[in-house]
């Protein structure tokens, strides 16, 4: 089986070697844990392969000064077709799964981030409805060879995905966590789901410093 990197130091070692290519990782957490981040760097942390970044909150403007704050050098991956930023509206999700794969072919993307996921559910009321989107969607990233970061929101604590069926669906579960520590938080790492890999079931300690996110 093929893995592609995470570009996350010391997360592929935990999941036996790199995300299983072709599969679809549910990537769940509070606010502010780094599901943006983790997503950019999925794409940019890497020399070979195209990306596409689906996203609903930022804009490709806000995206490209997140990355440059990393130092990451997404003008040449840009430049060179390597990369595509697309805003979506979370208001007007009609022919979602059209334009989504359009861009993905236009692109030639082997790498897919969609920020944050929960997001299409947002209009449809059915719990089945919304888990028939996701379906679609791990169709939709398979059909299309793709291997993607799906980031979720979590609102509650012990709750891992917004709807309570995503993490059914997808291939891989990884679940970002802040953990009150005296005066501060931990940020912790935890791999909950991998589907055909030998996983860690540690919850590991992860930083976001100027170079992006890495375990420790
Ligand atoms: N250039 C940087 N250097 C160091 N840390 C940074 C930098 N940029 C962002 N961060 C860290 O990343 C955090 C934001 O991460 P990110 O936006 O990925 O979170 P998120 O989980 O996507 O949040 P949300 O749920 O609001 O979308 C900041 O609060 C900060 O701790
Ligand atoms: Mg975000």
């Amino acid at each position: 089986m093929n893995r592609l990197s995470t570009g996350i130091d010391g997360l592929d070692s935990m999941i036996g070697g790199g995300i299983p290519e072709r599969t679809s990782v549910l990537l769940s957490g509070a606010c502010g844990t780094g599901k943006t981040v983790f997503g950019l760097q999925f794409l940019c942390k890497q020399e070979t392969e195209k990306g596409l970044f689906l996203g609903f909150n930022e804009d490709e403007v806000k995206l490209r000064e997140i990355c440059n704050g990393f130092g990451w050098d997404i003008k040449k991956m840009e430049e060179s077709s390597r990369l595509r930023f697309l805003k979506y509206d979370m208001f007007g999700l009609q022919d979602f799964f059209e334009v989504l794969e359009n861009n993905i072919r236009e692109v030639g993307a082997s790498r897919l981030v969609i920020d944050p996921v929960s997001s299409i559910g947002v209009h449809v009321q059915d719990s089945s409805e919304v888990r028939r989107s996701f379906v679609e969607l791990d169709k939709v990233i398979k059909r299309n060879g793709c291997t993607a970061i799906l980031t979720t929101e979590i609102e509650k604590p012990g709750v891992i995905s917004r709807y309570g069926v995503e993490e059914f669906v997808f291939d891989g579960v990884i679940v970002l966590q802040n953990e009150a520590d005296k005066n501060n938080y931990k940020r912790k790492i935890i791999v909950m789901k991998m589907r055909g890999s030998e996983h860690s079931t540690g919850i590991h300690d992860y930083n976001i410093t100027k170079g992006g996110i890495a375990v420790v």
